[in-house]
């Protein structure tokens, strides 16, 4: 598949943004949502992240969301997440639209990244809007913030809008660019709805994933693999000058 994989990028001569999902960061330890061992498996989504949880047991959402962080915080980018920081350096990708809330990307040396579902390395006041950037889970939880007022994890959650200015960019990127399409069940809408975007104005959509998904049917090339897995023997060959 990687030529076929090469083949398509080479045509999309730098038009093309990239989907990224939880199962990009799978192959760094963090676990996703809906696979076999995924959170939503162990955990209640109504219980730990909505609005009405948090108003409910803040404690308990915090706890969780700490817990979370540690995982983020120790974890490493993976080959997936450099070569999409590779593919932007060297002009071959615009863009990188992520689901995730983890800062692998921005770590991997991704540049221009959109947070469609918030940042977990950011907190934000109930009170007073302020966000606050965090390098570690909060020592004392529910935090506060200087304003007195009880703080957040700056995270989309279920029943939350999007955030405008993210959706908009994401959506008109897609609406010119062909879309890389990585570790995203592509179920929880509207993300899921921006690879059907890109197809309904005649570009390319490219998909790696172990699994089939609703996205399989409509990509031009679909890749049942890993993504670490299948982006390790690309990094030499996306770095090289030769390439595209
Ligand atoms: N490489 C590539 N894809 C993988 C890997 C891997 N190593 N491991 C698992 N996957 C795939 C799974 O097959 C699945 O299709 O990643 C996908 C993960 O899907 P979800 O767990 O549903 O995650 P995601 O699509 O990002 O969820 C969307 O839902 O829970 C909310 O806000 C949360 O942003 C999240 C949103």
């Amino acid at each position: 598949m990687i030529p076929e994989f090469l083949e398509l990028v080479r045509r999309c001569n730098g038009n093309i943004v990239a989907l990224t999902g939880a199962g990009i960061s799978a192959d760094s330890g963090i676990p996703t949502f809906r696979g076999k061992d995924g959170l939503w498996n162990k955990y209640r989504p109504e219980e730990l992240a909505t609005p009405q949880a948090f108003a409910k047991n803040p404690r308990l959402v915090w706890e969780w969301y700490a817990w979370r962080m540690e995982k983020v915080f120790s974890a490493r980018p993976n080959p997936a997440h450099l070569a999409l920081a590779i593919m932007e350096r060297r002009g071959l990708l615009k863009a990188v639209i992520t689901q995730n809330v983890d800062n692998l990307h921005e770590r991997a040396g991704s540049r221009n990244v959109i947070h469609l579902h918030g940042r977990i390395d950011e907190m934000r006041c109930l009170g007073c809007g302020r966000i606050v950037k965090v390098a570690e889970p909060p020592k004392v939880v529910p935090p506060v913030c200087e304003c007195g007022e009880m703080m957040r994890p700056n995270v989309v959650w279920f029943g939350e809008a999007l955030p405008e200015r993210e959706l908009e960019l994401a959506m008109s990127l897609c609406e010119e660019n062909s879309v890389l399409v990585i570790g995203t069940s592509a179920v929880v809408y509207p993300a899921a709805y921006l690879p059907h975007h890109a197809k309904r104005n005649g570009n390319m959509v490219i998909e790696i994933n172990p699994d089939v998904t609703p996205v399989t049917d409509i990509a031009d090339l679909s890749v049942r693999e890993r993504a670490g897995k299948f982006f390790e023997p690309l990094l030499p060959i996306l770095e090289e000058e030769g390439f595209p």
